[in-house]
């Protein structure tokens, strides 16, 4: 099945080519699969900064464990997830559901409190846990999205988020930078796409009931 030669193909990317440049076209491509990506109650409480410019990465490079996909891939996208649950948010997607699906605003109000009233159920931790993983799912659309372009990325936990948030003002804007994901391509000399998939046997992971 050609998703799944897609994905036997990528491979979180070590070395990336600094001389190529992921293309207009398909970086259209890939906003859209995050754009169409699931989240909870469809509220996409996150944003996605997509940064090119050298000296910001440079300046990220360096709370980013020095690692250089931040550097020389092509483009760095930075999931931000929202700090905390703005009820204008939910306010904002009813009156879009409305707009989208022609419904009077009235017959969606008992949704927006359903929703409105199950958030203010959770602790600030359960709050913040969820929000951090909204992202994820995004993210995991632009790993599939780039794998079947043929292009590499590299997803990345391994930066300080503080700095993250600091280095691109994202406090002020109820944001924090929660996960990362390099574009681009492949460098040919990187090692790390000749090695063996490393996953755990199918029985270990799996269990039919
Ligand atoms: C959330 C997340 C964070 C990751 N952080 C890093 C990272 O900071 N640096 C890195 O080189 N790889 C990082 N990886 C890549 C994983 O190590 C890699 O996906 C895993 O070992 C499986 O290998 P594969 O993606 O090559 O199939 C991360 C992966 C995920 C999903």
């Amino acid at each position: 099945m050609e998703l799944i030669n897609h994905l036997k193909w990528r491979y979180a990317t070590k070395k990336f080519d600094p001389d190529r440049g992921v293309s207009p076209t398909d970086l259209e491509t890939l906003k859209e699969a995050i754009h169409l990506s699931v989240s909870s109650y469809g509220l996409q409480l996150y944003k996605v900064l997509i940064i090119e410019d050298q000296a910001i990465r440079k300046e990220l490079k360096r709370v980013s464990w020095d690692q250089d996909q931040v550097t020389d891939a092509s483009h760095l996208f930075v999931f931000c997830n929202h700090t905390r649950v703005d009820p204008e948010e939910i306010d904002a997607f009813i009156r879009l559901t409305s707009q989208k699906r022609k419904i009077d605003l009235e017959k969606l109000e008992g949704y927006a409190s359903f929703m409105k009233a199950k958030l203010a159920e959770k602790s600030m931790t359960e709050t913040r846990n969820w929000l951090e993983r909204q992202p994820y799912l995004a993210l995991g659309n632009l790993l599939m999205a780039c794998a079947a372009l043929k292009i590499d990325a590299c997803p990345m936990e391994g930066f300080e988020p503080g700095a993250y948030n600091k280095i691109l003002g994202l406090d002020e804007q109820g944001l924090n930078a929660c996960v990362v994901a390099a574009v681009g391509y492949r460098h040919p000399e990187d090692r790390s796409k000749d090695l063996p998939k490393v996953r755990k046997p199918m029985e270990a992971l799996f269990e039919e009931v």
